[in-house]
Parts: structure tokens; sequence; C-alpha cells
């Protein structure tokens, strides 16, 4: 008999795994990381609390076998950890896995690109903010070139990681004079651009609703110079609003994840670093897999967990915070911990 698809308590199935595979990264964004809390003296996770790429290979196929699709890395910066194609190889042998791919800063994709690309994932998102190395170096903390990007893009198309998607997040008064320049070089090189609305994650990049700019504030001042056309999501839980150029030259989507939540749709579970399953991006906690899986715990025992904690899910934060006037929630897990 075939089991009952697992659903949550609005009936939204388990459909996205996010594997957060390090909680660390070479950029201090500061939406995401900020130096001043991120410093040297920072203690990140010991490599022992760190799942092992076995580990995670263990668990994604139970998640699989719980309905997941679709396979994301991430981080922290997903390529500071060493042989990532390792688990990119153990994750393709997933029956089930339709979609494997990955969101990252890019800085190291011109010396792992190839073999990423050899062991199985089949495209990427690179996060760059801005082209202006000014406003870029002030976004990453000063860790990183705009050319750093670039070629890590081209290392990207170089090796078929495509299509290339491209991510910005928006911030009023810091790059949001930029954004056409970046439509118009994503346009022209044939990436998918997404603008990302700033939002609240975590406890300390000092978030308020007015650094953000909305969707709609976004959608007309590209609409401006490079008339835009709203098209339909790709699909049910896609996060992007698309909008195709009216030129035929391509599309480009915006993610509002302030203004126009989308939690109705919303399928992603998060897996940290450490083990624990994330039902939300605004989780204050998540639930541990790690402890029971070296304990010996079966594969079903393990499932059993998993099915408990989708079973029970009630998030749909963006959503509540849009109804209210504050931040619904005063502590959360932070952004670079279970990924973006
Ligand atoms: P595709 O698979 O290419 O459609 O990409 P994706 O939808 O998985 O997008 P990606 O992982 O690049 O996510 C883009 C950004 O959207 C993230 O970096 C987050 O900023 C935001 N985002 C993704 N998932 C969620 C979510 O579940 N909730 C909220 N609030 N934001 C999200
Ligand atoms: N708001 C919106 N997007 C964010 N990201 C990280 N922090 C935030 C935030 N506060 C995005 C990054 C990257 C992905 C990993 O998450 O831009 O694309
Ligand atoms: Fe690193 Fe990505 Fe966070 Fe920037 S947004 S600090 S690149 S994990
Ligand atoms: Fe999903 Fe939580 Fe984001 Fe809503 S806020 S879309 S429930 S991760």
């Amino acid at each position: 008999m075939t089991p009952q698809p697992l659903r949550d308590q609005f009936k939204r199935p388990l459909r996205d795994l996010r594997i957060s595979v390090t909680d660390r990264c070479n950029f201090r964004c500061t939406y995401c990381m900020p130096a001043e809390i991120f410093g040297e003296k920072y203690q990140f996770l010991p490599k022992a609390q760190v799942l092992t790429f076995e580990e995670i290979a263990r668990l994604t196929r139970i998640i699989v076998r719980l309905g997941a699709v679709k396979v994301r890395l991430t981080g922290g910066e997903p390529l500071v950890r060493d042989q990532l194609e390792t688990l990119v190889a153990q994750l393709r042998q997933i029956d089930g896995v339709d979609d494997l791919t990955m969101t990252t800063n890019g800085v190291r994709l011109p010396e792992k690109a190839a073999a990423l690309k050899q062991a199985g994932l089949q495209r990427v998102t690179v996060s760059l903010d801005s082209l202006d190395e000014t406003v870029f170096r002030q976004m990453n903390g000063n860790r990183g070139s705009v050319q750093q990007v670039l070629d890590g893009i081209a290392a990207a198309e170089r090796a078929g990681l495509s299509p290339i998607k491209i991510n910005a997040v928006v911030q009023r008064g810091v790059n949001d004079h930029t954004i056409v320049d970046l439509a118009r070089w994503a346009k022209d090189s044939g990436y998918i651009l997404r603008f990302i609305e700033y939002m609240d994650v975590g406890n300390r990049n000092g978030w308020r609703m007015d650094d953000v700019v909305s969707a709609r504030e976004i959608a007309e001042r590209i609409d401006a110079v490079i008339p835009l056309e709203p098209t339909s999501r790709g699909y049910a839980s896609e996060v992007a609003m698309r909008y195709q150029y009216r030129d035929g030259g391509g599309e480009m989507g915006i993610i509002a994840s302030v203004t126009m939540p989308f939690c109705g749709a919303c399928s992603r579970m998060r897996l940290s670093p450490e083990g624990q399953i994330y039902t939300c991006l605004f989780a204050t906690e998540g639930t541990d897999l790690r402890d029971p899986l070296r304990a010996g715990a079966s594969d079903d025992e393990l499932e059993a967990i998993i099915r408990r904690t989708w079973g029970e899910r009630i998030d749909r934060y963006s959503e509540l915070r849009a109804e209210a006037t504050e931040q619904p929630r005063e502590r959360k897990v932070e952004m670079y911990h279970i990924g973006g």
C-alpha cells in the first residue's frame, strides 16, 4: 500500500529539503552575518557536532521517501566545506531527487564548478547584491569583489550548471540605486535574476521595515527602464513572482517574503549543519535528529520523528508578520544556520 503523502496541519506537503552543510562563511554580509558579531572570536560549530556527509545522505534518503523531490545545498557558504562534491555524488544516488541544486556566494566556483557538475549537481543560484564594487563590498563585509563572483558565475556556466539564477537582497539606501544595472546585466547575460525583499531573519541584522524596498517598488523601478510583464509562478510553492521582459529577452523574479508572504504553499524543510530539522526559516527551535542517529536509531525510527515534526507543523511566520504591526517573535534561528 502506498503511504499517505505527508501533510502538515495546513495540509501542506513536504516537497523541498534545504540542507545547510556548514554554519561558516567566507563573507560577512551585513544582513546575515554582520562582522561585528561574527568576528575572530565567534564560536562556530566544532567539527564533531556537524553531520558527516554519510549522515546527511542517510537523512536525505528518509526525507525524500517522505515526499521531498527538490534538494538544495546551502550554508553558511556551502563551498567552504571541503569536498562538497563527495556529498553531491551521494545525494545524486538517491532515487526521487528531481532537482539537486545549491545556493552559493560564488567565490569558490572557479575551482569547484566542474567537479560539482561531474558529481551530479544540476544548477546553481549565486548571490550577487550589486555590480558596484563599493556597494558590494559594503554589503559583504569587504570579503570579496564583484569580479570574483562574476568569475564564479562564468565557471558555473562553462560547467553547465544552468539555468543560473542570481539572488540579490535589496536594502533601501544601500543597494537599491544599483538594481537597474544589475537587471540589465542579468538580462544581457541570460541569467535569471531574483530580487529578494530584505527580511527580518535571525536576531542580529537590526532589521527595520523602513529598510525594505517592496516588490512592487522594485518591479516599478525596473519596469520604467526595462518593461516587464508578470507571468505565473512556475510551480505552486515557488517563492519568486516571475516577470518576463516585454522584449522577449528572458525573465526575472521578485521574492516578496515581507510584503506578499507565501507561507500558504510553503513546502520547505530545513536541515541544519548539526542535524536539526526546522519547519520554518523563522523558527525558534529545531527538532534534533543527530542524537538519535548517533545513538543507533533505525531509518524507521528517524522517519517517525520527521513525520511527527512535519505533521505538527503550523508555521506561517511571514504571514503573521504581515498581519501584525510588530515582529511576531523575539528569538529566531539565524539564517546562516539553516540557509536562505
Ligand atoms: P528555485 O528552486 O530556483 O525556484 O529557487 P528557490 O525558490 O529554492 O530559491 P532560493 O533558494 O534561491 O531562495 C531565494 C531566497 O528566497 C532565499 O535566499 C530566501 O531569502 C528566500 N526564501 C527561500 N525560501 C524561503 C522561505 O521558505 N521563507 C521565506 N520567508 N523566504 C524564503
Ligand atoms: N533577507 C533576505 N535574504 C537574505 N539572505 C540572507 N539573509 C537575508 C535577509 N536578511 C539570502 C542571501 C542569499 C541567500 C543565501 O539568502 O541573499 O541569496
Ligand atoms: Fe555568507 Fe550567504 Fe550569509 Fe552572505 S548571505 S554571509 S554569503 S551565508
Ligand atoms: Fe515557509 Fe516560514 Fe517562510 Fe512562511 S515564513 S514561507 S512558513 S519558511
